[in-house]
């Protein structure tokens, strides 16, 4: 290539190596950012404008350049050149080439490391937002699941083993509980990526006489890196923000592996929908969710580029390091695969089929009616220990006999306790177990109704 294209080509004597000009160059990847760029260097000059370092005649030349730029990207129509390294140089170069010596000064008082430190903050900001919509989104969808299925009783499992009833709205509530922590780690995200970097130059500052508030104003910046070498080599959010996206993702998982054993043929809970399931190639019958399959799979690679950055992070010296530039490939796509799979799973939870008979038989053909025979004798006095035995020992013998607590008469209890009452039948019935567990946060029907209007409401507070 011709060098003088390099912006930097003043100190060199040869041109850069083809290969190594391919290996170091970002642009396939960073012009996913051309629009922070570009908004990034309109506030910078306006700035150097305000502050007289530019003249406004030029800082006007240089707005309407960068304006024509950014119509030319979204229209797909400009030339990314990889000699050109990255978008950052992409842009200014093509601005100096169309508009002359004023595009030559706007790079004054900046550095690519604190402007690439500006892209990646506004980028990531306005990824977050979107981000904790769609999580949103697909919280409505839990609670619409939720309430339309208030009634459901299925069994709640420890150890992948029937344990309670529970209804099955509670079930998917805990899921919503789970997603507002995600939602508020974003948040988090937010605040601690609302910083403004710009006016860190290269890393020392600028001996311009630069006003980092008024950029920071200009793009709705809380606040400004109070140090310069901070600022430029702080990838702390971008941790965060990979941090968050796999504990998400991490809660999607655990979604989808339920998911995936409900609707097979050995638990029968769930369908899903026609249209979110593919056929097999080669066996008629099958119905694969592969959706939840992917979303857990995904959730490998979201962890891995996370474990990827913080080994880039690790042990780099201050200040910029070229380590820094594989933030962003990993970055990107854990964005494109946390938006997608939320986006996607709305669609699943909206599509689902419930199968509550089933879901009802797996309570009545089993034991998990076996703490509330317990907690019946402990009501009629009975200490728990020797309640648990009591109870244990009557599944005990249901088993050897191949039936359940339900199929028991009150003389069969009476043989292990004189404690029991007629009313013992009410109370080992699904519905009872259900409704009695009506401790704050449990799953009785009026704690989940509670859960599900609380859920209601921190919904519309997210409104605005
Ligand atoms: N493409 C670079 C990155 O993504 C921009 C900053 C480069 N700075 C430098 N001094 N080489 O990190």
């Amino acid at each position: 290539m011709n060098e003088n294209k390099k912006l930097w080509g003043g100190r060199f004597e040869k041109s850069t190596d083809e290969m190594i000009n391919e290996f170091q160059a970002s642009i396939n990847f960073d012009k996913r950012m051309y629009r922070e760029d570009i908004e990034g260097s309109m506030a910078h000059a306006k700035m150097l404008a305000a502050q007289k370092i530019i003249t406004d005649e030029d800082c006007q030349k240089i707005i309407n350049g960068l304006n024509d730029i950014l119509k030319q990207i979204d229209a797909g129509e400009f030339n990314f050149d990889i000699a050109l390294e990255d978008i950052h140089m992409n842009i200014e170069k093509v601005l100096t080439d169309n508009i002359g010596e004023a595009g030559g000064r706007l790079h004054t008082a900046r550095s690519r490391n604190d402007q690439v430190a500006l892209d990646t903050h506004l980028y990531v900001r306005r990824q977050t937002a979107e981000v904790q919509k769609l999580i949103i989104a697909l919280q409505k969808s839990i609670v619409n699941a939720a309430k339309k299925n208030r009634n459901v009783i299925m069994p709640g499992y420890t150890h992948l083993q029937r344990a309670q009833p529970i209804l099955l709205a509670h079930h998917l509530m805990a899921y919503f509980s789970m997603l507002v922590r995600d939602f508020d780690r974003f948040a988090g995200v937010y605040e601690r990526t609302d910083i403004m970097p710009l006016g860190a130059g290269a890393l020392a500052g600028t001996t311009f006489p630069i006003n980092r508030q008024q950029v920071a104003d200009e793009l709705k910046f809380n606040k400004l890196y109070n140090n310069s070498l901070d600022a430029v080599s702080d990838r702390d959010y971008i941790l965060e923000f990979m941090s968050a996206a796999s504990i998400l993702m991490v809660h999607l998982s655990r979604l989808s592996e339920e998911l995936i054993l409900w609707c097979s043929r050995e638990f029968s809970f769930i369908e899903l929908d026609d249209a979110h399931c593919t056929g097999s190639s080669m066996m008629p019958q099958k119905k694969n969710p592969d959706v939840p399959e992917l979303v857990r799979g995904k959730t490998g690679r979201v962890i891995g580029h996370l474990m990827a950055m913080l080994t880039t992070v690790k042990a780099l010296p201050l200040a910029y390091n070229k380590d820094l530039q594989e933030d962003k490939e990993g970055l990107f796509d854990v964005i494109d695969t946390i938006k997608f799979s939320l986006a996607v799973y709305a669609q699943i939870i909206d599509g689902l089929k419930i199968k509550e008979d089933n879901m009802l038989r797996a309570v009545e053909e089993d034991f998990s009616n076996a703490t509330d025979l317990a907690d019946y004798l402990v009501k009629k006095n009975l200490p728990f220990r020797e309640a648990h035995a009591v109870s244990g020992k009557i599944v005990h013998d249901c088993i050897a006999r191949n039936i359940y607590l339900k199929d028991l008469t009150l003389d069969d209890f009476k043989k292990y306790s004189d404690l029991f009452d007629e009313d013992v039948k009410e109370a080992i019935k699904p519905e009872t177990c259900v409704k009695n567990r009506n401790s704050f946060g449990g799953t009785s029907y009026k704690q989940v109704e509670m859960q599900i209007e609380a859920a209601c409401k921190w919904l519309d507070s997210r409104r605005n």
